[in-house]
């Protein structure tokens, strides 16, 4: 069986300081026990990477952005490219999340140019998918997943390391999660998709749950069949809750 080794991101969305430099000190320290078990990175503000770049670099927590354009450089104004996040130590960058699939109607195609860029940036897309709730409800789940995955994953020559993650868009920051049955199901589909798109390589893809993982359902979740790891929203804000999932993941 195809080793993937865990990774657990955290989202901060658009939250954090300056300030949170503290917090990501204590991230560090955390990181660096668990390195050879799970690897850990954290997605901030684009105006905290250069300090939050200065501060990781070089430890076994990982840097990544939470959106890129697809250009590498241009006139376009407030956004910032793949190589732009590449420049100040970015491994990751998060593309199609839900909130903005939804608030700035990207779509999956979008995305896909989005996590080709990531590619070609030498990084790696973190591509977020998901059901709404009235999909869920209409028994459209797995066909609304696959599609999206096979809409949003870059075609086969141009993938390398692409990380997968399913959020349900009703978990998300609700404290709402799948059952875990839901969760296997959900993940064995992508893993199949993954299979039908990239073949062999497909084996080898990260898929990360994500929608309100918490210290205390964690271990749970990330012991589930095809659970690759974890993509944190708000527990990924404090350092005490963001290592205690990242220590869930790694059975401990
Ligand atoms: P919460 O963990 O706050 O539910 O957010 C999940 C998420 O959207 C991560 O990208």
């Amino acid at each position: 069986m195809t080793e993937r080794k865990k990774l657990v991101a955290g989202n901060w969305k658009m939250n954090g300081s300056r300030a949170s430099a503290d917090e990501i000190r204590a991230m560090i320290q955390g990181a660096e026990a668990l390195r050879s078990q799970v690897e850990m990175a954290i997605c901030p503000p684009a105006v905290l990477a250069g300090l939050a770049g200065d501060l990781v670099s070089g430890s076994a927590l990982g840097l990544g952005g939470q959106d890129c354009h697809a250009e590498p450089a241009g006139a376009f104004t407030g956004d910032i490219s793949a190589e732009m996040w590449a420049d100040v130590g970015a491994r990751y960058v998060l593309v199609g999340h839900s909130e903005r699939r939804t608030a700035y109607g990207e779509t999956s195609e979008t995305v896909r140019a989005k996590a080709g860029a990531v590619l070609r940036a030498g990084l790696q897309p973190i591509i977020c998918l998901g059901e709404r709730l009235s999909e869920r409800e209409a028994g459209e789940t797995l066909s609304v997943i696959a599609e999206q995955l096979e809409r949003s994953t870059p075609v086969p020559d141009e993938t390398g390391g692409i990380v997968i993650a399913y959020e349900p868009v009703w978990a998300i920051g609700t404290g709402l999660t799948p059952t875990l049955a839901q969760v296997a199901e959900a993940h064995g589909r992508l893993r199949q998709a993954l299979r039908a798109r990239l073949g062999a390589r497909g084996e080898g893809v990260r898929i990360l749950y994500g929608g309100s993982v918490k210290p205390d359902n964690a271990a749970g979740l990330m012991s589930t069949p095809d659970v690759d790891g974890a993509l944190v929203g708000g527990a990924s804000l404090k350092a005490a809750d963001f290592l205690a999932i990242a220590r869930a993941c790694a059975g401990r």
